[in-house]
């Protein structure tokens, strides 16, 4: 029993299993496809005969996303839909540029992708095309928001790597940028929430003696935070730090913030100073899709999002730019927003080459189906389980930052409620299939050693779960809480190395936390799979795997 944290491998595999099998498969593949060339049967050849290897990994994520409870809160199970056009011969094509303006030929299928995903992407939001333009090639989130930031593009950069092989570093070094610099000139300033009280890295996180995001390397980023006794964002505090800081751009959105962001008031802020509002609304795109929460469109200059996050859809983002009339000058002349061609810009050629076709076109998909009354429905059960999950670990004692959750996230303060950290909480519950990850909480005073878990519900939603079966989530959790707390209080478990170890290695690994994975794994495979069948997958038996101290 003790030693079931590391088994390895279940056996894998009707085909993966036996090399002999996958040979006969090939020649299975030649023979249907007879006719063709020997080079183009081969390149034809599915993956699980052309690489049994990756393949068995791939079967192996299947069984861990079946058999664990993912309650990390940016992350979803994308439909199988959005799967078969991120697999598709889009991906060959080179398309730099954009739709009726490329710098390849053959791209007239393209364009009509390309062309596609953004009218979808304006109706998802019901944005008008005479105020709203959206760009659809941004590759994630973090660059999305760096390319809001830089003014124009960069035409050209040296790009040079130095190695620091004794430190195990790779640095980009720019030797030389030149840059026209959409929104900001270089060193303009940027206000946004803070990373240890929500936000995230590529809002400008710096610490006290090094510049972490290069958004804070270019630009000057000063950080607004949490009121520590409401936990809720100190809108008064933001805006006598932004009279004070006078920045060109105020960042609303958050990665690990539970509450509604009150726009109108980021607005008025903002407009007090001049500066631009970038709502980045990564986290809660699928809520605003659905009209469940109020959107931040109405109060923004620019809206940048993931793609993937509670929207459902492939790893990407999108940046959607205002157009038309920004306001009036003293005379009364109008002004208008200039932005469309900057960002465009600072996109291709900027910060970026050709788009990866494959994404856009499984984006079209997600949006797709995020204009569905289903989609609606999923979004509906994301609050709804999320609240549920709330309050049961409220019941249980635990400390909720801000006191509850208006969205699909919370974030448990687990050093207040049950004097342990985040760290050990995380790495208990991830051994009992239970993925989530460690978060800042308001207070903290190291980033490394935080005393929060953040939790979300869009993933599980996907799968079909309710709001009991959050309850039960919530009863898994406190356990493995408990059993933290005991593994620490042993002399091996005080440290963080010997707690890893302990929790690692046959021998010792707690009977408790057997039982709770053999529970945890057991709970989970009872819901629907999604982007894939059951029945379709090669790893039998229990997900195990050896874990790393
Ligand atoms: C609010 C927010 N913005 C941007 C990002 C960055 O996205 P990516 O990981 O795709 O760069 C995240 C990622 O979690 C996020 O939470």
């Amino acid at each position: 029993m003790m030693n079931s944290m590391r088994t390895t491998l279940a056996p894998l595999a009707r085909r993966a299993a036996s090399s002999a099998h996958s040979t006969s498969a090939k020649s299975g593949a030649t023979i249907r496809l007879s006719g063709s060339s020997s080079a183009g049967a081969a390149l034809n050849s599915r993956l699980p005969d052309v690489d049994p290897d990756l393949c068995r990994l791939i079967e192996q994520e299947k069984a861990r996303q079946r058999s664990s409870l993912v309650l990390i809160a940016s992350e979803n199970f994308t439909s199988r839909a959005v799967l078969d056009a991120l697999g598709s011969v889009l991906s060959n094509k080179y398309s730099e540029g954009y739709p009726g303006a490329r710098y390849y030929g053959g791209n007239e299928n393209i364009d009509q992708v390309e062309l596609l995903c953004q009218r979808r992407a304006l109706d998802t939001f019901e944005l008008d095309t005479e105020e709203w333009g959206v760009n659809v090639q941004s590759l994630s989130g973090s660059p999305a928001n760096f390319q809001v930031s830089f003014r124009g593009g960069v035409p050209w950069i040296f790009l040079s790597w130095q190695h620091n092989i004794g430190a195990g570093l790779t640095r980009i070094v720019m030797i030389c940028l030149q840059v026209y610099t959409a929104l900001l000139e270089t060193h303009d300033r940027i206000l946004s929430l803070d990373l240890p009280h929500g936000g995230h890295l590529s809002h400008g996180f710096q610490t006290p003696t090094k510049k972490i995001s290069a958004v804070s390397r270019y630009f000057e980023s000063m950080p607004y935070r949490l009121n520590e006794e409401t936990e809720t964002i100190d809108y008064d505090e933001m805006e006598r730090s932004a009279l004070l800081f006078r920045p060109k751009l105020i960042v609303a959105g958050a990665s690990a913030y539970s509450r509604l962001i009150d726009y109108k008031r980021i607005r008025e802020i903002a407009d007090k100073v001049g500066a631009f509002v970038l709502a980045d609304m990564a986290h809660i795109s699928g809520l605003v899709a659905a009209k469940v929460i109020p959107s931040c469109f109405p109060y923004a200059d620019v809206v940048t999002t993931t793609t993937h996050k509670s929207l459902r859809g492939p790893r990407g983002a999108m940046i959607f730019y205002r157009k038309g009339q920004r306001g009036v000058t003293k005379k009364g002349d109008p002004i208008m927003y200039d932005i469309e061609e900057k960002i465009n810009f600072a996109v291709f050629p900027g910060l970026q080459g050709g788009p990866h076709n494959h994404t856009i076109g499984a984006l079209s998909v997600a949006l797709k189906q995020a204009n569905t009354p289903e989609f609606v429905q999923y979004q509906k059960q994301v609050l709804k389980n999320c609240a549920r999950l709330s309050d049961e670990l409220q019941r249980m004692g635990y400390d909720v930052v801000s006191g509850g959750t208006d969205n699909h996230l919370v974030l448990v303060n687990v050093k207040s409620s049950k004097a342990i950290d985040g760290a050990r909480v995380e790495r208990i519950l991830e051994l009992a299939c239970i993925a989530s990850n460690k978060n800042t909480v308001p207070g903290d005073t190291s980033a490394l050693n935080p005393g929060g878990i953040r939790m979300g519900t869009p993933a599980l939603t996907s799968r079909g779960f309710g709001e009991d079966d959050f309850a039960r989530v919530a009863e898994y959790f406190d356990r493995a809480v408990k059993i933290a707390v005991k593994l620490k209080g042993t002399e091996q478990g005080k440290k963080i190395k010997g707690f890893r170890e302990m929790c690692a290695v046959g021998p010792s690994v707690d009977p408790e936390l057997v039982q709770l994975r053999k529970e945890v794994s057991d709970f989970a495979s009872s819901f629907p799979t999604v982007g894939f069948e059951e029945d379709e997958m090669e790893y039998e038996g229990e997900y195990n795997v050896d874990f790393v101290a």
